[in-house]
């Protein structure tokens, strides 16, 4: 078998077998196979698309490229939960401890920022020592012990994957369903969970800006997750403004922690509660969705949810304290308003265009080997149909240099238009499946 000829054959809009994918997963995984083929490879299935078998059989040739965590050591139905990526998506951050407050064994493989949008390991090292380095056994006895672990995917868990990212990202092929949806299964598949809850996003801040390519691809991952045997339930939901009001990663870290101490904005609490019903009854700690939303909300006003965030913090290395004392947490030199120019209602916020002023203060990558700043970002005043006068703040800057908060202030003004009348508003939960 040879790469060019399944690069041909992609290319002229043909149907790869499963042979083929897996020649070119195991070749690439094992560096006999050149970034250079593999590239235009994804660029030819960037164009011509996959097949549903196609997509099933990269997942799996990915999932099955490295280890697989075996986590029948855990006690209960383990849940994962996994978005495809958003701006201030910081769900997990809050979600992954009201879930194990109620119950449910939480072990979870997260990821770190890319592109525009931001990463649940990158926000949990805000928490000064925190760490998601863990071994397996580490990993495994926290769940045990407190119900909640969150590692970084090693380079052994569906290394194909690992690499096939990182070039996706360089090379302008990140946006496809099959090569989305398989990213995502291989990863959850190779993790071990029994039961898989995805958070589909969809709008400007989203890699499928569609709703409908969203709702494909939440139909895709749902297929694949029940053909191997793990109940998988998809929540599509907006991502076409920021999700809450913090975008960074310190800030956002912020606001879960406020989220749990029962001040959360509308709409992120509204998410949590709908993944983590979903969450509750596919582990068997309710019967219905009220009955689950009742128990989420009960973890809250309790404390149990926030006490078991600091748990969690303290069981990875981190300084727990920072849950009870945000002065803890990495703060920046300059925080500034951005005004509004006008008055009126606020019409759209383009949201990928806010992750990447979060980039441009420092809060992202440029390059896969730079470092972030963790104090960085920006706490929105106002959202989607709100009321603004003219010099009233859009949105505050938090910042460490003057000329990047200047850069970013003017981009956030493009990306926020303002109208004369109120947009209708939309549902936030775009349907479940
Ligand atoms: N998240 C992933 O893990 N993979 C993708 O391709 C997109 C979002």
């Amino acid at each position: 078998m040879r790469m060019y000829d399944i690069i041909m054959k992609k290319r002229n809009g043909g149907e790869l077998s499963t042979e083929e994918i897996n020649f070119f997963v195991e070749g690439y995984t094992k560096g006999e196979i050149p970034d250079y083929q593999v590239s235009a490879l994804m660029m030819a299935v960037y164009f011509q698309k996959m097949t549903e078998q196609e997509t099933l059989a990269l997942t799996m040739a990915m999932a099955d490229s490295g280890d697989t965590l075996d986590l029948s050591e855990i006690q209960g139905i383990k849940v994962d939960k996994h978005s495809t990526g958003g701006v201030g998506d910081k769900t997990s951050l809050a979600l992954a401890p009201m879930a194990a407050a109620c119950g449910i064994p939480v072990a979870k493989m997260s990821g770190r920022g890319l592109g525009h949008t931001g990463g649940t390991i990158d926000k949990l090292e805000s928490f000064p020592g925190f760490t998601t380095a863990l071994t397996r056994r580490q990993f495994v006895e926290n769940v045990n012990r407190i119900g909640v672990a969150i590692m970084g995917q090693t380079a052994d868990l569906a290394p194909a994957d690992k690499k096939l990212y990182a070039l996706r990202d360089v090379t302008a092929t990140v946006d496809n369903m099959s090569l989305i949806a398989s990213s995502i299964m291989s990863k959850k598949l190779a993790a071990g969970a029994d039961a898989i809850v995805l958070d589909v996003k969809t709008g400007s801040g989203a890699f499928m800006k569609k709703e409908q390519d969203a709702r494909a691809l939440a139909q895709e991952m749902v297929k694949i997750g029940k053909n191997a045997r793990r109940r998988t339930i998809a929540v599509i939901s907006d991502m076409d403004q920021p999700l809450g009001y913090a975008v960074g990663n310190a800030l956002e870290v912020k606001e879960a922690i406020e989220t749990l101490q029962g001040k959360g904005p509308a709409d992120f609490v509204e998410l949590c509660l709908t993944l983590g019903s979903r969450m509750l009854m596919a582990g068997g700690k309710a019967d219905t969705v009220q009955e689950a939303k009742e128990r989420l909300r009960k973890v809250i006003a309790d404390g149990s949810a926030l006490k078991k965030l600091a748990e969690f913090v303290e069981a990875q290395g981190g300084n727990a304290d920072a849950v009870y004392n945000m002065g803890l947490l990495p703060a920046a030199r300059i925080v500034r308003p951005i005004p509004a120019p006008v008055s009126g209602y606020i019409n759209h916020i383009t949201c990928d265009e806010v992750g990447i002023c979060s980039l441009i203060l420092g809060g992202g990558r440029e390059t896969k080997e730079s470092a972030i700043d963790l104090s960085v970002g920006l706490v929105l005043c106002k959202k989607s149909g709100d009321y603004v006068e003219a010099g009233e703040p859009l949105a505050m800057l938090h910042a460490n240099d003057e000329t990047r908060a200047e850069e970013a202030a003017n981009r956030y003004l493009k990306a926020c238009s303002i109208a004369d009348t109120p947009r209708e508003r939309t549902d936030f939960i775009r349907g479940i499946l």
